[in-house]
């Protein structure tokens, strides 16, 4: 094991003869180092970890476990002797966020597949999990004062198989109660991650139509059991806007993060009182001490306040949305869409969207510099990952490329990535159980005979 395996990559790295048994006590200290930073001194007399904040004691311990060889990601110990190289290891990310969505509206992810997802993001030394909550097709939080929100949004009777409009028949559903959420929340801040929910209005809603009709200008909806965009949008009433004050205040109290996504993407047909429903809501974040986030549509929006804009329609937009004050993180559906198909291969599953490779995704450089770029992030949307294996084909191993894009600074060599993923960190993944898709292609169960897609 050498230090040339590190993924991400460190600021620096000095080698030093010799090897430190593992497990070993750790010697924590104090140090002005950069936000998330830490420096390892590892020697054969044992390993001091200098912290320059909780972050940065949680990634230096995260380096020792990569330095340890692929079984100390294993659930538990095989026993055995190991040992890490001696040297010095300097560290610090590049950008503050590093995120990764995870759409549990479209397939419902149960509590311990989010409480693993956590996991997988800090071995990789993400740190935002953006937590897709509610969309057409599910709602997924629990909400006391709006039962209808779950017994009558948190399911549906059938879903499209696939792009081709065919119906799989079969029911799915599912919801976090407000403990779950918490406990999610609390595991996460454990491993230096912070969840950001989103609610996304006034689009995205058929599943809060279809509990509360009243909400909409149609007597009844249907949580939808299609793909695509709805058409169906929130009436921007002032009962309405009370609703889904309420609502985000039950979310404010469930999810610390000071960031609260509202959405805003996707809204076609949507007039100047959406608008303006989009922009109030947006205040009442601000209003609790929260900054709203929303998707570059809602850049559309006159008099919004300073907010952070998930750039994903391209990457102009972001560039926009920092000239006009706002944060950024880019988020380009161009690069980082990881739902989108990862080869022309005939076998790949279910294939939606353009192809982004592997060595795509580690190429993805952002257009955006300066104070107003948060960093970065990955998209899993779930439309056709129904089950965890399928989100951890999609996202694995090309999360891990994107892990170095957030972390690592200079420049990226994918032939000198390659071998270190394929040597180093496929060994780890396999240690964790990832069921990632392997660099020539799928494993014949991982494809999805008969099931169409759509590529662009
Ligand atoms: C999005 O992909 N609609 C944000």
């Amino acid at each position: 094991m050498s230090f040339a395996t590190l993924l991400p990559r460190p600021v620096s790295v000095t080698p030093a003869p010799g090897s430190c048994p593992w497990p070993s006590t750790v010697d924590v200290r104090d140090a002005a180092l950069p936000a998330e930073g830490y420096r390892l001194e590892i020697s054969s007399d044992g390993i001091v970890l200098f912290r320059g904040d909780a972050a940065g004691e949680f990634y230096g311990r995260q380096t020792l476990r990569q330095l340890a060889g692929p079984d100390a990601f294993r659930a538990a110990s095989l026993g055995g002797e190991a040992s890490i190289p001696c040297g010095v290891v300097e560290d610090h990310p590049r950008f503050g966020w590093r995120g990764c969505l995870l759409d549990v509206a479209r397939h419902f992810r149960t509590k311990a597949e989010v409480l693993r997802f956590v996991d997988l993001l800090a071995a990789h030394k993400l740190n935002v999990l953006n937590l897709h909550l509610t969309d057409d097709q599910g709602w997924r939080f629990e909400v006391p004062a709006f039962p209808r929100l779950t017994s009558v949004g948190g399911w549906r009777p059938s879903s499209m198989a696939g792009s081709g409009g065919a119906q799989d028949g079969r029911p799915h559903g599912g919801f976090y109660t407000g403990d779950d959420l918490r406990e999610i929340v609390a595991y996460a801040a454990a491993r230096s991650i912070t969840v950001v929910p989103e609610i996304d209005i006034p689009g995205h809603a058929r599943a809060a139509l279809a509990a509360y009709p009243s909400l909409g200008t149609s007597p009844a909806y249907e949580v939808w059991t299609e793909w695509g965009i709805s058409t169906s949008l929130l009436d921007p009433s002032e009962s309405t806007l009370d609703f889904f004050r309420r609502v985000f205040d039950h979310l404010l109290d469930l999810f610390p993060s000071k960031v609260i996504a509202l959405g805003g993407d996707e809204t076609p047909g949507a007039t100047d009182e959406h608008r303006e429903f989009v922009r109030l809501l947006a205040e009442h974040l601000v209003a609790r001490g929260r900054t709203p986030m929303g998707w570059d549509e809602v850049l559309d929006i006159p008099g919004l306040p300073p907010m952070v804009i998930g750039s994903w329609q391209n990457e102009s937009a972001g560039v926009r949305a920092a000239s006009a004050g706002h944060d950024v993180v880019m988020c380009p559906e161009q690069h980082v869409y990881l739902d989108h198909r990862q080869a022309e291969h005939p076998d790949e599953p279910i294939p939606v969207g353009w192809v982004h490779t592997l060595e795509d995704v580690y190429a993805y450089e952002p257009a955006l510099t300066g104070p107003r770029m948060r960093g970065v992030q990955a998209q899993v949307w779930s439309e056709h990952l129904d089950d965890v294996r399928r989100v951890d084909y999609m996202a694995f191993p090309r999360l891990s490329a994107f892990a170095e894009v957030a972390w690592s600074s200079g420049d990226r060599d994918y032939a000198e990535f390659l071998p270190r993923l394929r040597d180093h960190h496929l060994p780890r993944l396999d240690a964790l159980g990832v069921d990632y898709r392997p660099l020539d292609g799928p494993r014949p169960w991982q494809t999805r005979p008969g099931v169409p897609g759509r590529p662009r």
